[in-house]
């Protein structure tokens, strides 16, 4: 095999505040792996390729403490060595299943439907209905999954000039996780990369500062809301779960669920006010489709564009030889727009045979823990919106939106007219 034949022309950098599906093409075309020589990695866009290396966590390793971001990680996640994000093995099965069975099970997610999510939305559009025209962006998917989890965390959902600052404190750390996880801070790392690691390590130190007095008042386990029941399991984890274990758990559920969500409610209603016999199948059938359509928008925009893992041992994917310590990045959107694996692979169908066979929650021992809550969220975001605004259209008087982001994409602005 020669090096032109593993080594992509372009890199997947450099499809950055664009749609990257021609690159993930070109992927495609040399076999569904190939290696990127700006980011230090295979990139991995076959749908089975993708599923084989999500689903050996031993071989294809979560990489964070193994990169040279390592010592950022650390300090971003209080320099707790048992952050969740560093568990492996027994300790990570453990917390794992614990999420998934107890704290974010179907029947909790159920519940939290009723009680916390509908009632928010309601909420949001009562405050929009005198609106003429708004940013569904900025005015609406930024402010759904930030209010339910500060009701969840238990910080002030009404006061959302306050939760806008939670946010973007948050959404530093979210930069930070886009330029590490494109391995943009291994090497010589550019000034601006190091920049955004600065700034996520100072908005981590004041988000602390924001959830620890939470944290340390429901230590008695007591309660019905989610930090109480941090407290009640930890010991699945850890016999010893304290403090800092619960504000790292809690700071987990942030920023894996606000900013994907946020992206995806997007990433749907984009797809709606561009294609209108979608929006007529969606509106005017809803309850047939509805769950459908939040599939389709989650294989093909997902938000979370890759994952990024280390080989422990070397091994082979499609005839390509992966050394010990080489890096993949799994293009996971580009394995749901697999020709070989969908027809008509990039086109939204609500027909499909297996809707939920997509990989944008990631696939295997550590798959999305917020699926079902992330699932409820669009349902309840698009329903509601377009029971409320159902002639909202793009306004073509304001910016246009488009494709932006790295690691999570979306496109914004999206400037509507109500009706
Ligand atoms: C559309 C929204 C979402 C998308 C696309 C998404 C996607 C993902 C993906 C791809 C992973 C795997 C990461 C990896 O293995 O490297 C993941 C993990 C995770 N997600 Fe989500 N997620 C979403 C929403 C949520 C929500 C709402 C929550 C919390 C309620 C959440 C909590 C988590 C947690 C805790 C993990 C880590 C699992 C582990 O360590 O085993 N996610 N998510």
């Amino acid at each position: 095999m020669t090096a032109e034949s593993i080594t992509l022309e372009s890199s997947y950098w450099d499809t950055a505040d664009k749609p990257p599906f021609d690159f993930y093409e070109e992927v495609q075309s040399m076999g569904g792996i190939a290696w990127d020589d700006r980011m230090r990695s295979w990139i991995v866009a076959n749908y089975n390729l993708a599923q084989e290396v999500l689903k050996d966590d031993e071989l294809f390793q979560h990489p964070y403490m193994s990169m040279k971001a390592g010592g950022d990680y650390m300090k971003i996640r209080s320099d707790n060595p048992r952050s969740s994000m560093f568990l492996k093995g027994e300790r990570h099965r453990a917390f794992h299943k614990w999420w998934l069975v107890e704290l974010l099970s179907p029947k909790v997610v159920r519940e939290y439907r009723k009680d916390l999510v509908d009632p928010w939305i309601d909420h949001l559009i009562k405050g929009l209905e005198d609106r003429p025209a708004f940013d569904l962006v900025e005015d609406f998917a930024e402010r759904v999954p930030m209010g339910i989890f500060a009701q969840l965390l238990g910080l002030p959902q009404h006061d959302h000039a306050y939760l806008d600052h939670v946010k973007a404190l948050n959404d530093a750390i979210g930069r930070f996780a886009s330029v590490a996880n494109a391995l943009q801070l291994e090497g010589e790392a550019s000034a601006e990369a190091r920049r955004v690691a600065d700034e996520a390590i100072a908005a981590a130190e004041e988000l602390n500062d924001i959830l620890k007095p939470l944290v340390s008042e429901r230590k008695n386990g007591e309660g019905s809301d989610f930090i109480s029941q941090l407290w009640r399991g930890g010991h699945r984890v850890f016999d010893d779960w304290n403090e800092l274990d619960t504000l790292d758990a809690c700071r987990r559920l942030l920023f894996a669920g606000v900013d994907t969500t946020t992206h995806a409610i997007s990433n749907a209603f984009h797809m709606l006010l561009t294609d209108d016999s979608l929006m007529a199948q969606v509106r005017d059938e809803g309850s047939r489709y509805l769950d459908r359509f939040v599939e389709e928008v989650l294989r093909l925009n997902g938000s979370i564009q890759f994952r990024p893992r280390r080989a422990s041992a070397s091994t082979e994917l499609n005839g390509k030889s992966i050394a010990q310590g080489d890096m993949l990045t799994v293009a996971i959107i580009g394995a749901n727009r697999d020709p070989r694996h969908y027809g008509c692979p990039h086109a939204v169908d609500l027909e499909r045979a297996r809707p939920h066979d997509h990989l944008a929650f990631a696939y295997g021992p550590r798959t999305c823990l917020g699926a079902h809550l992330a699932r409820a969220e669009i349902a309840s975001a698009v329903s509601k919106m377009l029971v409320r605004f159902p002639a909202m259209r793009l306004d073509p008087s304001r910016p246009a939106p488009a494709f932006s982001g790295f690691l999570m994409r979306s496109w914004r602005p999206l400037h509507v007219l109500a009706g």
